[in-house]
């Protein structure tokens, strides 16, 4: 079992992480010397993949387990689901010593965490991850929120969990679409962490699709080793954490053109990071061979490389958008090199439209 440990300000905690590290959550809850209950949070589709693991792993080890599902979806990640919630862990006597546990991807980590943060001021928190993107990124660093209507995740906290357990062996009961999509972090990490990981993924990439566990597990532990290094020195998002916005500010503005239902966060992070990417080499004369090497790479994976059925125009206008909203948050993360990432690049207007209509060239 590996474990690698979160040293942020308002918290230090342990990041299980091996192949079977479900069946061991009770032992490792209890090591840590905790009692009691613990609620699950978890959607009906992980609730009939893995809940019975984790429920029979904390009963034997004498806690008091209970489940509460959710209908699978970004539509829970809502004030009126977190209510709901709230109702539940009070009717199930949960106090403040208990913990909540949140089994599932990154709607049921952010609801999950976010009714953690705020029952009774704050109930403890295990993160048991099950998609790539949670994995890799979620589940790690304590972001946890809802969505209102108006607009993403715009109510929240820095939250984090007591302990979070990471089994790369559940990927093997996703769906290979949202594997894929999941992929799409896992590049962000590459490119954040330099070139000896970006080619040696470009390399081994069909071992992650096939899930090869002797080639997952290093590369999700290094994707988790980056995170936990850049929360470490800025848990509360002031201005390094920003780095892990590589390709999303483009991402965003896709995702948001497309309604939310055009593309999916992971694929429209692919067009993201190469729209980054290409403009890391106008702005930092990073060499041209990565946005070759990256538009291929993507493509392998099974990403899209071509914007497609939304508007260049739409896109930049919510880019924008999101620039207004937060200046510092919306502004471009570029690249100097691999490995040497830049926050608050301020892009020129002409520079981003030029590499949006690219993206829907596709070339
Ligand atoms: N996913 C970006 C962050 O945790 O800051």
């Amino acid at each position: 079992m590996i474990q690698l440990v979160a040293n942020t300000r308002s918290r230090e905690y342990p990041v299980f992480l091996s192949e079977g590290a479900l069946e061991e959550t009770g032992k490792l809850w209890r090591s840590l010397g905790n009692r009691g209950k613990v609620v699950i949070i978890t959607d009906d589709n992980v609730a009939a993949l893995h809940l019975p693991g984790l429920e029979e792993s904390l009963a034997a080890t004498g806690f008091i387990v209970n489940a509460v599902k959710v209908q699978p979806g970004e539509e829970a990640k809502s004030l009126g689901k977190a209510t709901a919630l709230y109702s539940g862990l009070f009717d199930l006597k949960t106090r403040r010593h208990d913990a909540v546990c949140a089994l599932g991807g990154g709607v049921i980590g952010d609801l999950a965490g976010f009714v953690a943060s705020t029952y009774m001021r704050g109930v403890k928190l295990i993160q048991v991850p099950t998609s790539l993107l949670s994995q890799v990124d979620s589940s790690i660093g304590g972001k946890v929120g809802v969505n209102i209507p108006q607009a993403k995740n715009y109510v929240g906290a820095f939250y984090q969990p007591h302990m979070v357990i990471t089994d790369p062996a559940l990927l093997e009961t996703l769906p290979r679409r949202e594997l894929v999509e999941g992929l799409a972090e896992v590049v962000k990490y590459c490119l954040l962490s330099g070139d000896d990981f970006f080619s040696n993924f470009e390399f081994s990439y069909q071992e992650f699709l096939s899930l090869n566990m002797a080639y997952v597990e290093p590369v999700v532990r290094r994707c988790i080793e980056y995170k936990l290094r850049v929360v470490s020195e800025d848990e509360r998002d002031f201005g390094r954490r920003a780095v892990l916005n590589l390709g999303h500010t483009v991402g965003h503005g896709i995702e948001a053109a497309g309604a939310y239902q055009a593309y999916s966060h992971g694929q429209a992070l692919a067009l993201g990071l190469l729209a980054a990417v290409r403009l890391s080499e106008q702005v930092f004369m990073l060499p041209a061979e990565y946005g070759e090497r990256l538009w291929s790479l993507l493509g392998l994976l099974g990403l899209p490389v071509k914007l497609e059925g939304v508007s260049p125009d739409d896109v930049l206008t919510a880019v924008a958008r999101d620039k207004k909203a937060d200046d510092l948050s919306a502004n471009m993360v570029l690249l100097k090199s691999l490995g040497d990432p830049v926050i608050n690049c301020d892009v020129d207007a002409g520079l981003l439209r030029s590499q949006v209509e690219r993206l829907v060239r596709g070339d």
